[in-house]
C-alpha cells in the first residue's frame, strides 16, 4: 500500500514522534510506502511531497515543530473564496494520480473537519488528533497538551517568587483558544489562586475580593492565570484586561506575562512522546486492516476510534462540574 501523510494546523510537541510512530510500523511492520506530503494540505495542492524513508525517522522521538511542516490551509473553505470546488478538485486529483491508497491527517478541530469532507468525497483518511488546546471532542486527550501544561506551569512556579519579593499581583495569560484545558491544569498544577476559563463566567467583584481575602489571611500576593480565550471588551487581550481590572478593584501593583507560543515549542513529554507513538502505530493498524473515515483517540487508557463524522465540527470544552474545578472550589480557589 502506498501511504500520504501530513500534519495541519498549528504545531505542537509529539507531532514528530507521531509521524515516527505512523512510518516505522508502516515500513517495517506491514511493508508499506510512505510519502511525506510538506506543509499540509497545500502540499497536495501544490504538489510537494516525496518518499519517505528510514534514515529520515531517527531523531525524531525528542523534536519539536514537524519535519514535514504545516499549515492553517482550509481547501474547502467557502466563505469569500471565487471557485470554492476548485482546491477540492485539485487535491482530489492529486491523491488519485499519486495513487495513495490512504491518507494520514495529523491536526486538531480544523483538519478533523477537513479530513471528513475528504472522507465523504471518498478518500481513505485516517486522522491523528494533535493540538496543544486538548479541545479535540472524542479523545481524552491529545498530545502536545501534557507539554504545554508541564511549560506553562514551570512558568507560574518562576512567577510565585517575583510576585512574593513585590507583593504583586501577577497574571499569567495562558493559550487553549476557546476551550480552557491548560489554564486549568496548568493554574491547579502552579498554585494558581485565581483560574478564568473560557468555560466559565467571571465578576472582577469577585476577583478583587479573593485578592484582599489572601491579603487578610496574610497571603501578600496572588497569582491569576487566565486562558487566552475568555470573553474581553474592546478586543482587549485576556492578561491585559484581567490585569488593569485588578488594579482598579484592589489597587494592587498588578503585571501581566502572556506566554505565548513557547507553550508549542521544543521537545515533547515522555506522556506526550509514548501517546504520539500508541496514536502513529494505531493509525496504521486501522489502514491495514481497511477500517477508513476514522479518528484515532484515546479513551478510557485505550487506544481506538471514532468516525469522522461523529467528531467534526464539535469542541471538547471544559465541564464546569470537572473534578479539578470541584477540588479547586473546596481549597479556596476562585474560578471567577
Ligand atoms: O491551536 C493551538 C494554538 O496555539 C492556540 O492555542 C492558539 O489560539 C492558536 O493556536 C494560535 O494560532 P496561530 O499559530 O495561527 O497564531
Amino acid at each position: 500500500m502506498k501511504i500520504g501523510i501530513l500534519t495541519s494546523g498549528g504545531d505542537c510537541p509529539g507531532i514528530n514522534a507521531t509521524i515516527r510512530g505512523v512510518c516505522k510500523s508502516a515500513l517495517y511492520h506491514y511493508g508499506m510506502e510512505v510519502w511525506g506530503i510538506q506543509a499540509g494540505f497545500l502540499g497536495l495542492l501544490n504538489g510537494e511531497m516525496a518518499p519517505i524513508t528510514d534514515p529520515q525517522l531517527s531523531g525524531l522521538l525528542n523534536l519539536g515543530g514537524t519535519f514535514l511542516g504545516t499549515s492553517r490551509e482550509k481547501p474547502f473553505k467557502k466563505k469569500g473564496v471565487q471557485d470554492p470546488d476548485k482546491k477540492p478538485r485539485i487535491i482530489l486529483d492529486t491523491i488519485e494520480r499519486c495513487g495513495f491508497d490512504a491518507l494520514v491527517c495529523i491536526g486538531g478541530n480544523g483538519t478533523q473537519k477537513t479530513a471528513n469532507k475528504l472522507a465523504q468525497a471518498g478518500v481513505n483518511v485516517i486522522t491523528i488528533p494533535k493540538t496543544i488546546d486538548n479541545d479535540v471532542w472524542g479523545t481524552d486527550l491529545t498530545f502536545g497538551f501534557d507539554s504545554a501544561v508541564s511549560i506553562a506551569t514551570d512558568a507560574i512556579d518562576r512567577l510565585h517568587s517575583t510576585a512574593s519579593a513585590h507583593r504583586r499581583v501577577m497574571v499569567i495569560e495562558v493559550m487553549g483558544h476557546k476551550a480552557g484545558w491548560i489554564a486549568l491544569y496548568s493554574g491547579m498544577a502552579g498554585g494558581g489562586d485565581i483560574i478564568l476559563l473560557p468555560e466559565l463566567p467571571y465578576d472582577m467583584r469577585n476577583i478583587g475580593g479573593a485578592i484582599i481575602d489572601r491579603l487578610k489571611r496574610g497571603k501578600n500576593y496572588s497569582i491569576v492565570v487566565v486562558a487566552e480565550g475568555i470573553k474581553c471588551p474592546d478586543g482587549k487581550r485576556a492578561a491585559q484586561y484581567i490585569a488593569e481590572e485588578i488594579e482598579y478593584e484592589t489597587g494592587f501593583e498588578t503585571r501581566e506575562t502572556v506566554l505565548g507560543y513557547i507553550q508549542r515549542g521544543g521537545s515533547p513529554t515522555a506522556f506526550d512522546r509514548n501517546l504520539a507513538t500508541r496514536m502513529g502505530g494505531y493509525a496504521t493498524q486501522l489502514i491495514a486492516e481497511g477500517k477508513f473515515g476514522e479518528m484515532v483517540a484515546l479513551r478510557g487508557g485505550d487506544i481506538t476510534s471514532l468516525p469522522l463524522a461523529e467528531i467534526a465540527g464539535k469542541t471538547k470544552l471544559v465541564d464546569e462540574h470537572h473534578d479539578l474545578i470541584e477540588q479547586g472550589r473546596r481549597m479556596g480557589i476562585c474560578f471567577g
